[in-house]
């Protein structure tokens, strides 16, 4: 059964909180602050039932040295004591019984954020290979764990899935939040149109097989729509595709069963590889070394349409290379469209959450999820580990140290 941060009983606890921090970072300056501010309802109410908490949390992914120093959560831990006025103590080793002293001894209304859980990746991968020692650490240091990161709960890491083995453990507001809004697609109101992008069509496959039985139209680009034209015989040049022949098999097999619910871009703003070169040609028309950066106008167009005509929609990815100003176009105009339309509009996250944020569209829409990859996996799945882990809890083991 889901255990929810509103059934577990958190006076004067010590609580243990898996947050997901990981957000654009550059040279130490945090670019996004949202995933932040969307943890500050679960701190505020464990605060108010006067718990001390410890917050956990991944940032990047680590997997030698230089990329310990890139993606401490120091930055954060700068943050949180900014939004929330207090301040923030910080554990730099996880692992450690300086760590276990600093929160045993935390008292009620007190915070500490413990160093980047994928620093435990080094040298052995005790973070993002289950590591029953580290998830029973991490449990030794708290009465209580809520699980508060919907976008890194796709995962099974021992940071995510270990403590709820131990500890009495609940979901917090924000994967509450982010599950009820996914739960509606289960039963959406039609047309209900799928946006999706993203460079590999691979990762996405199991997705879209299990969204196109569900959805009246699936609008596609980046990679994944290349790799579908390129099984249907065209030249996409030298953009990013799949050439895995049992892929285009399948691909193909996909589009005979679900034709209809299909759109393709029709025409593409492209470079190509040796010089600057951008130009608008209809897909058919594409030369070997052309590379697709952008939809271009008639698939804007057909693609608003379609938006038009939805009453809901779910979209994960960009139109573009929207990170570079000649190939921002379609994005934006794709945004403009689904601001305009009267459907029930849910961001996938990850990355178009970044691209709603950098192109100005931060305040238009009310459903924005914080993670990407969790989503769509929840939408193929209905479930996710981490929160599998949390209705499973009711059997904990005895933390024997
Ligand atoms: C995200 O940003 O999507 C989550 O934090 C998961 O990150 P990961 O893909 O590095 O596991």
């Amino acid at each position: 059964m889901k255990q929810t941060i509103k059934d577990i009983y958190l006076k004067d606890k010590r609580v243990l909180v898996r947050c997901d921090y990981n957000v654009p970072i550059k040279n130490g300056n945090i670019l996004d602050e949202t995933k932040i501010v969307k943890s500050l309802e679960t701190i505020n109410y464990l605060l108010k039932e006067n718990c001390s908490i410890i917050i956990m949390s991944h940032l990047g992914r680590i997997k030698s040295e230089e990329d310990k120093n890139a993606n401490s959560l120091l930055p954060i831990k700068d943050v949180l004591k900014r939004l929330l006025t207090k301040e923030i103590k910080f554990a730099p080793e996880i692992m450690s019984e300086e760590t276990k002293n600093l929160a045993l001894s935390l008292k009620p209304g007190e915070i500490l954020l413990l160093e980047n859980t994928r620093f435990l990746d080094l040298p052995e991968k005790k973070e993002s290979t289950y590591n029953d020692d580290v998830a029973k650490f991490l449990s030794s240091l708290a009465e209580v764990f809520i699980l508060d990161a919907f976008s890194v709960a796709h995962r099974a890491h021992t940071s995510v899935v270990g403590p709820s083995k131990y500890l009495p453990s609940a979901l917090g507001f924000l994967v509450l939040k982010e599950q009820a809004i996914l739960d509606e697609l289960k039963e959406p109101v039609h047309p209900y149109t799928v946006i999706m992008g993203g460079s590999k069509v691979d990762d996405k496959l199991p997705i879209i097989k299990s969204l196109l039985p569900k959805c009246d139209n699936l609008l596609l680009s980046g990679g994944i729509a290349n790799s579908f034209l390129y099984a249907l015989g065209l030249n996409v040049g030298a953009s990013l595709k799949t050439e895995d022949s049992t892929i285009i098999e399948e691909l193909k097999n996909i589009m005979l069963e679900y034709k209809p619910k299909f759109a393709f871009p029709m025409d593409a703003v492209t470079g190509v590889s040796y010089n600057e070169t951008i130009n608008l040609k209809n897909i058919n028309e594409l030369n070997n070394d052309d590379i697709i950066k952008d939809i271009g106008s008639l698939t804007i167009q057909k693609y608003s349409q379609i938006i038009n005509n939805s009453q809901t929609i779910f979209i994960n990815g960009t139109m573009g290379i929207y990170e570079e100003k000649e190939f921002k176009n379609g994005t934006i105009e794709i945004f403009n469209a689904l601001k305009n339309s009267q459907a029930k509009v849910i961001i996938g996250g990850g990355d178009t959450t970044s691209a709603l944020n950098n192109l100005g569209f931060s305040n238009d829409f009310k459903y924005v999820l914080s993670g990407g990859g969790a989503s769509l996996e929840y939408l193929a799945k209905d479930t996710l580990p981490g929160i599998e882990a949390i209705s499973e809890a009711d059997n904990i083991e005895t933390l024997d140290l």
